[in-house]
């Protein structure tokens, strides 16, 4: 028992309980419109919103229809939303070129979203899966994932992102040394304030099913992308690679997945009380969705129960396709008086 907690029936748990009014007060973490970043599948064409059947309720959304987004986020008062392009296969190839071609469909959508809606911080995703003709976040050579000729195709996209007035830069692709290479070259190029939020412990993870199908890499991925992301059974190595990103210049670090690796995020939070983000993974949304959708689970509740999850295990902020549909309910339950 707790030193400062007196026998029964001095001691009653329940009665902070009886009332709404007792437990708000004393609810230890909250939920607020303010800890989410919404992921975002941008694809070409005018007026396009394609529905994602993996993930009901998610759509691709042509530029235009972005920026319509972007508002709509900003409106809600969320801070951030996460680009990721569904890249027409044509323009696919082993050199990856398209990924730091300043005019490619994430490049255009970030000036066309800071142009119009400039409070919304705009983050990005460095990796070559989107570009890449074998689906993986790094050149294949000879059947093997190259790390140093990857990182210096990641400068390069990386540059382009922040040309085009990204806020947040998302190294998404688990190479070694990548953060500080986009570092480095961030402040020769003179852009000192944009950030790095590392995907410092991001799994080997089935859970990004749902997201691979999205931006058209499940057909194209070949093998599994084992030995650069985390082996789920590892903890003290994530430990290892916060700290090296954040050496190398992160600014932010992430975990990802996010419901099954709370354990990761408390353990990051503890040991170094930086920035902390947790991805809550496309087929973790798909899974609470599913069973919404089925009637299985009240969908609403389930959706903020995962969601006030992330803060009590000490993340900061959180990345969830359900931001928007969770900004509304909480605005609601705030003029509510709820
Ligand atoms: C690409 C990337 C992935 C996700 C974010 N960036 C997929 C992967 O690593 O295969 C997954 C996001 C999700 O599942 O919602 N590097």
């Amino acid at each position: 028992m707790h030193p400062v907690t007196p026998a029964f029936p001095s001691a009653r748990f329940r009665r902070l309980r009886a009332s709404a009014a007792l437990r708000d007060l004393t609810q230890e973490n909250r939920l607020s419109v303010k800890d989410f970043i919404w992921p975002v599948f941008v694809r070409d064409g005018e007026n396009v919103e394609q529905p994602i059947a993996s993930m009901p309720g998610v759509n691709r959304l042509s530029v235009d229809r972005v920026v319509k987004a972007a508002a709509e986020a900003a409106g809600l008062g969320i801070p951030a939303i996460c680009l990721f392009p569904y890249t027409d296969p044509a323009l696919k190839t082993a050199d990856c070129a398209e990924a730091w071609n300043p005019d490619n469909l994430a490049n255009r959508a970030i000036r066309a979203i800071k142009a119009e809606v400039p409070e919304i911080a705009v983050m990005t995703d460095i990796a070559l899966d989107p570009y890449n003709i074998n689906g993986h976040d790094g050149y294949v050579v000879d059947g093997q994932i190259v790390n140093d000729e990857t990182v210096a195709a990641l400068v390069k996209m990386a540059l382009a992102q922040a040309e085009s007035g990204a806020d947040i830069l998302g190294p998404s692709d688990m190479m070694d040394g990548r953060i500080g290479a986009i570092r480095v070259a961030l402040e020769a190029a003179g852009h000192r304030n944009v950030t790095i939020l590392s995907y410092a412990a991001k799994y080997a993870s089935a859970f990004y099913g749902p997201f691979r199908d999205a931006v058209g890499a499940s057909g194209a991925l070949k093998g599994d992308k084992k030995t650069y992301q985390m082996d789920p059974g590892n903890s003290d190595e994530a430990l290892r690679l916060v700290a090296r990103d954040l050496a190398e210049g992160a600014d932010m670090v992430m975990v990802k997945p996010g419901m099954p690796y709370l354990d990761i995020c408390r353990r990051v939070k503890d040991a170094y009380g930086v920035p902390t983000f947790a991805y809550q993974v496309s087929g973790e949304y798909a899974m609470l969705k599913g069973a919404a959708l089925n009637g299985w689970i009240d969908g609403e509740k389930s959706m903020l129960e995962s969601l006030l999850a992330f803060k009590r295990a000490g993340c900061d902020g959180i990345l969830t396709y359900f931001a928007p549909e969770a900004a509304r309910i909480l605005a609601e339950a705030q003029t509510a008086g709820g």
